[in-house]
C-alpha cells in the first residue's frame, strides 16, 4: 500500500522496510523459550524481605484494633505494618480518596489492613492469616440497586442532554422501556499484581513495577514516603498483561512495597497471590442501563432517555473517566437526534473498579445495542436492518449527543462489505430452517458494528516523549513512555524508529520503560501507546536522522534533499555510504547522535462543563458478524463462526493487529457469556480463583474465525497512517452475545412467548435457560 500523501507521512521518501510487516513481538523469541524477565524473575537483592497483606473480612466496619502478637511470633517474620506506623500521609489513589492502610475505615472486604513482612514470601503470607483485628461492622452497601436508592455516589452524578428529548419522545409513533445489565471483569492477567521495591543511597527508592503507569508509581511512591519525585525511580521491562488491570492498581502494590522496604530498611518484594489479586485489586464496572427510547415503524431512533449507573467500589479511582466514556459510546455508531444520558457512579463497599479494556465504552455499547435489538423484535425486523437504520451519516446525522462530528464515517460501507462477505442473508436462511427442524440446539447470528474513539478523554494525558540513541556501531537504543503489556507497543515503536532513520529493525533494541529516562509519561492505556509513544519516537529519530543527512551533505557539498537513508545505508548521488560509517564519521566531526522527541495530540478539545467538544482524535471502526449455538436444554452456547472488518487503518505491524483484534473479540466473548464475578450477601467477592471464575480457553476459540483488515489509512494524520487497536475490537463480541439472543428469540417464539429476549450480559448457562422460559 502507498503512504498517503500527507504530511504527517514523515518517511514517505525511505520506502518503510519495517512497518507493514508481520515482524515477531520484539520479545517473542523470550516469551516462548521462558527467557523474557518480568518483576518476580530479576533476581532479588541479597536481603530482600517479602510482603504479604493482611485483609480485612468485612464490607464496611469500624478498625477498633489490629493484634499482629501471634503474627510477630512466627517464623521469619521482620515487622507488621499497620496505619500508625506510615512514613508520610496516609492518602493514595486516582482520586486521592483512599488510604494506604485504614487508620478506622474499613471499606470493603478483601481491603488490606497491614502488611507482613517476613524473609520469605510463604512466612509472610502464613503470619498474614494469624494477624487479628477487631472491627465493629457497619451496613454495607453493595449493589447498583441499593446505592441508587440511598444516592450512594463516589463522585457527583452527570446529565448530558442534547435536543428536546421529551418533545421527540412525545411524538415518536413508538416508545419502549428497557434494562439491560452488565456483569464486571477480572482483568486476570497471567503475571499477577508486582513490585520490587529497592531503597538506595540518600533516601532514594528504586521499583521495579508491573506497571502500565510509571509515572503515577513514582508519584504515589514519592507521596507515601514524603520525598520528592526525582528520589524515586520506577522501572517497567514488560508485564505479562495488563488490559487496564495494572493501570492504577499496580500503585498500590508499589506503594505497600516501598512502604515496608522504607520501614524495614531493606529491598521488599511483593507479589499478589491470584486469590488476594482477586479480592483486592478492581474490575471492570459492573453497569445497569435503564431507558426509554422512541422510534419510527422502520426502527430508526427519534428519542432516547437512558440511566448508565455504574458500580465503583469503595474510592473514585478511575470511575469518573471511565463512566464519561460510557456516555461517549452511549451511541455506539448510531445518531442519536434526541438524548438524555444519566450517569450515576456508585459508590458501593467493594474493590475500586477500574479500567478494562474500553473503559467503560463497552458498557455505553451494550446499552444501544441492547436497545437496538429490543426495537428489531418488538418490530418483527431483521436486528441488522434496524442498526443500518440508526447508523451515522450525512449532516445533520453525523452529530454525537456531545458534539462531535463523525467526519469518516466508514461504517456503512465496512458493514455492507462484512455482511457481503460472511453470507449474510444466505446463512439467516439456513438458521431459520435449522431452526425449524432442531428442537433443543437452536442457532443465532448477529453482526454488530463498533465505533471507538481514540484519544485520552482527559486532554492533557494525549501526551508523549521518547529518547533515540545511535551508537558508533550503528545499533540503535529506543525509550518512551509507554509500556509493553503483550500488546507489541514496543514493536511497532522499534519499526517506526527503523523506518525513520533508515535502517534495519534487528538495529533498534527497546529498553525498560523507565521514569528516569523520559519524564511524566501518561498511562499506556486509551489504545493510545503506538499512536501517542510511536509518533514521538519517530521525531526523535527524525531528528537524528536529519542531523546525520546535514552532515553528509555538508562535507560532501550537496543539498540535504539529495542525502536519504534506508535498509542501512546512506545514499547520495551516484554512491551509497555504510551507515556505520557514517555514524562514526559524524561522531567523530561532532555530530550528536541522539535525540528526544515530543508528541501532543492536535485537534483535541473538550469542555467538562458543557460536555461538548472533539474529545477524540478519530474513531476507529470494526464490525463482526458471530453464529452461535445454544443448546435450549443446559443453556451452554457455543461460537460456531466469526467474520471480522476491522479498521486498524495503515497498519504498521498486520501480526500483531490481527493478534489484537482475535483477542480482544474472545476477551469480549468471556466477559459477555462465561466470566461472572458473585459477591455474597457479606459483601465477599465468591469467585476469586479460576475454579470459579471462567475465562476463555483455547477450546473456546472459535474454530472458524475470519479476521480481515479494512483496507484504508487513517484519514487524520497518525504515525504511519495506522489506527489504535488495543481496545476496539473487544466490542466486536456482543456480536456473539446479541446471536445469542437471536437462538434465545427462535427457542421463545416456538414457545408462543414474548418477543423481547430477556437476557443481560453475561450469558451464561443459567442466565440463558431462564431467558428461553421467562
Ligand atoms: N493486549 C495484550 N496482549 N495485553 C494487554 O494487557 N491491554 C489492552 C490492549 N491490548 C492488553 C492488550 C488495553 S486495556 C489497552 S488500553 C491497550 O492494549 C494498551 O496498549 P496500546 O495503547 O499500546 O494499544
Ligand atoms: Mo486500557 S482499559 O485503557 O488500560
Amino acid at each position: 500500500m502507498n503512504a498517503p500523501d500527507h504530511p504527517g507521512i514523515l518517511n514517505v521518501e525511505a520506502e518503510p522496510q519495517a512497518c507493514g510487516v508481520a515482524a515477531p513481538h520484539e520479545a517473542a523469541h523470550l516469551h516462548v523459550s521462558g527467557r523474557a524477565l518480568y518483576v518476580d524473575d530479576v533476581p532479588e537483592p541479597r536481603g530482600t524481605l517479602f510482603v504479604a497483606p493482611v485483609l480485612s473480612r468485612v464490607a464496611h466496619g469500624r478498625l477498633k484494633s489490629v493484634d499482629a502478637s501471634a503474627a510477630l511470633a512466627m517464623p521469619g517474620v521482620r515487622r507488621v505494618v499497620t496505619a500508625a506506623d506510615l512514613p508520610a500521609a496516609n492518602v493514595v489513589g486516582a482520586g486521592h480518596d483512599e488510604p494506604i492502610l485504614p487508620a478506622e475505615l474499613i471499606e470493603y472486604l478483601g481491603q488490606p489492613v497491614a502488611l507482613v513482612v517476613a524473609t520469605g514470601a510463604k512466612a509472610a503470607r502464613v503470619a498474614a492469616r494469624a494477624v487479628r483485628m477487631e472491627v465493629e461492622p457497619l451496613p454495607a452497601i453493595l449493589t447498583i440497586a441499593q446505592a441508587l436508592e440511598a444516592e450512594s455516589w463516589v463522585l457527583a452524578p452527570v446529565h448530558l442532554v442534547q435536543g428536546d428529548v421529551e418533545a421527540a419522545m412525545a411524538a415518536a409513533p413508538h416508545r419502549l422501556q428497557g434494562e439491560f445489565a452488565m456483569g464486571g471483569q477480572e482483568q486476570f492477567y497471567l503475571e499477577g499484581q508486582v513490585a520490587l521495591a529497592m531503597p538506595g543511597e540518600d533516601g532514594t527508592m528504586k521499583v521495579l513495577s508491573s506497571t502500565q503507569h510509571p509515572g503515577e508509581v513514582q508519584h504515589w511512591v514519592a507521596d507515601a514516603l514524603g520525598v520528592p519525585a526525582h528520589s524515586v525511580q520506577v522501572e517497567c521491562r514488560r508485564m505479562g498483561g495488563g488490559f487496564g488491570g495494572k493501570e492504577t492498581q499496580a500503585g498500590h502494590i508499589a506503594v505497600w512495597a516501598a512502604v515496608a522496604a522504607r520501614l524495614a530498611g531493606a529491598p521488599c518484594k511483593l507479589r499478589l497471590d491470584r486469590d488476594d489479586d482477586f479480592l483486592i485489586t478492581g474490575k471492570r464496572h459492573p453497569f445497569l442501563g435503564r431507558w426509554t427510547v422512541g422510534f419510527d415503524g422502520q426502527g430508526r431512533i427519534l428519542a432516547i432517555d437512558l440511566v448508565q449507573a455504574a458500580a465503583c467500589g469503595f474510592s473514585a479511582d478511575l470511575s469518573g473517566p471511565i463512566a464519561d466514556r460510557a456516555i461517549f459510546h452511549a451511541d455506539n455508531a448510531y445518531y442519536l437526534p434526541a438524548a438524555a444520558i444519566h450517569s450515576y457512579r456508585c459508590k458501593t463497599h467493594t474493590q475500586s473498579h477500574t479500567a478494562f479494556r474500553g473503559f467503560g465504552g463497552p458498557q455505553g455499547v451494550g446499552m444501544i445495542e441492547a436497545a437496538l435489538d429490543d426495537i428489531a423484535r418488538h418490530l418483527g425486523l431483521d436486528p441488522l436492518a434496524v442498526r443500518r437504520l440508526n447508523l451515522y451519516g450525512d449532516a445533520p446525522r453525523d452529530r454525537t449527543p456531545y458534539g462531535m462530528q463523525v467526519a469518516d464515517n466508514i461504517l456503512p460501507a465496512l458493514i455492507e462489505r462484512l455482511e457481503a462477505d460472511c453470507g449474510y442473508a444466505g446463512r439467516r436462511e439456513a438458521i431459520a430452517r435449522w431452526n425449524a427442524a432442531s428442537p433443543v440446539i437452536k442457532r443465532g447470528l448477529a453482526l454488530t458494528p463498533v465505533k471507538f474513539g481514540i484519544s485520552f478523554t482527559a486532554t492533557m494525558f494525549n501526551q508523549a516523549g521518547a529518547l533515540v540513541n545511535v551508537y558508533t556501531d550503528g545499533s540503535v537504543t529506543v525509550n518512551h513512555g509507554g509500556t509493553e503489556m503483550g500488546q507489541g507497543l514496543h514493536t511497532k515503536v522499534c519499526q517506526v524508529v527503523a523506518d525513520t532513520l533508515g535502517v534495519p529493525l534487528a538495529w533498534v533494541r527497546i529498553t525498560a520503560t523507565d521514569t528516569g529516562r523520559v519524564p511524566n509519561a501518561s498511562a499506556t492505556a486509551a489504545s493510545s501507546g503506538t499512536d501517542l509513544n510511536g509518533r514521538a519516537a519517530e521525531f526523535a529519530a527524525r531528528e537524528v536522522r536529519d542531523r546525520l543527512r546535514a552532515y553528509v551533505a555538508a562535507s560532501r557539498g550537496l543539498d540535504v534533499a539529495q542525502v536519504s537513508i534506508r535498509g542501512g545505508k546512506v545514499l547520495v548521488p551516484g554512491a551509497e555510504l555504510d551507515f556505520v560509517a557514517v555514524a562514526k564519521a559524524a561522531y567523530a566531526a561532532r555530530v550528536s547522535l541522539w535525540s528526544d522527541g515530543y508528541y501532543a495530540t492536535p485537534k483535541i478539545h473538550y469542555d467538562h462543563k458543557t460536555m461538548r467538544g472533539r474529545p477524540f482524535y478519530y474513531f476507529a471502526y470494526g464490525a463482526a458478524a458471530t453464529e452461535v449455538a445454544v443448546d435450549t436444554l443446559t443453556g451452554e452456547t457455543r461460537v460456531l463462526r466469526v467474520d471480522i472488518l476491522h479498521d486498524v487503518g495503515r497498519s504498521i505491524n498486520p501480526a500483531i493487529d490481527l493478534g489484537q483484534i482475535e483477542g480482544g473479540f474472545v476477551q469480549g466473548v468471556g466477559w459477555l457469556t462465561s466470566e461472572e464475578l458473585v459477591w455474597k450477601p457479606d459483601g465477599s467477592l465468591a469467585t476469586h480463583a479460576p475454579s470459579t471464575y471462567k475465562i476463555p480457553t483455547s477450546g473456546d476459540v472459535p474454530a472458524d474465525f475470519r479476521v480481515a483488515l479494512w483496507p484504508e489509512p487513517n484519514r487524520e494524520d497518525n504515525v504511519y497512517g495506522s489506527k489504535a487497536v488495543g481496545e476496539p475490537p473487544f466490542m466486536l463480541g456482543f456480536a456473539a452475545f446479541f446471536a445469542i439472543r437471536d437462538a434465545v428469540a427462535a427457542a421463545r417464539r416456538e414457545q408462543g412467548r414474548a418477543p423481547l429476549v430477556p437476557l443481560s450480559a453475561p450469558a451464561t448457562p443459567e442466565a440463558v435457560l431462564r431467558a428461553v422460559a421467562q
